[in-house]
């Protein structure tokens, strides 16, 4: 089943509005003329605005890094879907820096991406073990039970376009990256039975399953050449216009 490859880019806390023009002036010259590659960035909350109206009619989407999952009300420093919707498409969900550091739950997982569904915002969800799961032999058993969880009681029918993000803990900001063999059994033989099991085997087969984890100009062809692997969630290596363009150019 052919899968159009995504490739997002995760600002995290980087970039200032002023910056955040300046890098998308950059990418929207350099990417014009790109085909066969969905392209995504995803912004601070602050830069989003901006970002929109540097991408209007442009291939490139924007996404945010998070949302809560009250439309509205008494929950300060919080960013509601309704809110998002009126600026972005996508809205990476349960990345693992927000379980480490932000208390996140595949309990509260569920609760955005529910919400982000109800607004027509497409989730990105991140899964991944940490470097004691791994070692510990837990890979399969954590991923699984992150999918199966953070995706409860979603129906396929509102899930369409959902996008899941394999990445490792051991591989984000490390420099390490897994190995592509390695990341895309995890992809084959754990997420796509989880998706399977919560919504049936088209889906799962149809879902873009993406690899996050110190991608590289210098490694992603070979993440992308895995037939399981359709793009990639870049952090660091999305901050610089030459680098999320030659990972962007190795997904198409
Ligand atoms: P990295 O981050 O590419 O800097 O490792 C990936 C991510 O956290 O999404």
């Amino acid at each position: 089943m052919a899968r159009l490859p995504l490739v997002a880019g995760n600002w995290k806390m980087n970039k200032t509005v002023e910056q955040t023009e300046r890098l998308l002036s950059d990418l929207v010259n350099s990417s014009k003329s790109q085909r066969g590659v969905e392209i995504l960035v995803c912004p601070p909350f602050v830069g989003l605005e901006t970002a929109a109206r540097v991408l209007q009619g442009t291939q490139i989407k924007l996404g945010a890094q998070n949302l809560h999952w009250e439309t509205s009300g008494a929950y300060t420093g919080e960013v509601s879907p309704v809110m998002l919707a009126e600026l972005c498409e996508y809205v990476i969900i349960g990345h693992s820096e927000r379980r480490a550091y932000f208390g996140e739950t595949d309990q509260t997982v569920n609760l955005r991406v529910k919400a982000a569904l109800a607004h027509d915002l497409t989730p990105i969800v991140c899964v991944g073990e940490t470097l004691e799961q791994n070692e510990a032999g837990q890979t399969a058993e954590v991923v699984s039970r992150q999918v199966r969880m953070g995706l409860a009681d979603v129906t396929t029918s509102s899930a369409k376009g959902l996008v899941v993000a394999y990445e490792p803990v051991w591989a984000i900001g490390t420099g390490k990256a897994a190995t592509p063999d390695g990341a895309s059994d995890v992809i084959e033989v754990v997420i796509r039975p989880a998706l399977e099991y919560v919504f049936d085997e088209d889906f799962a087969q149809a879902t873009r399953v993406l690899y996050g984890g110190s991608l590289k100009p210098g490694n992603a062809r070979e993440f992308f050449d895995q037939p399981e692997i359709d793009g990639g969630l870049v952090g660091g290596a999305s901050l610089n216009a030459d680098d999320f363009l030659a990972i962007i150019r190795a997904a198409a």
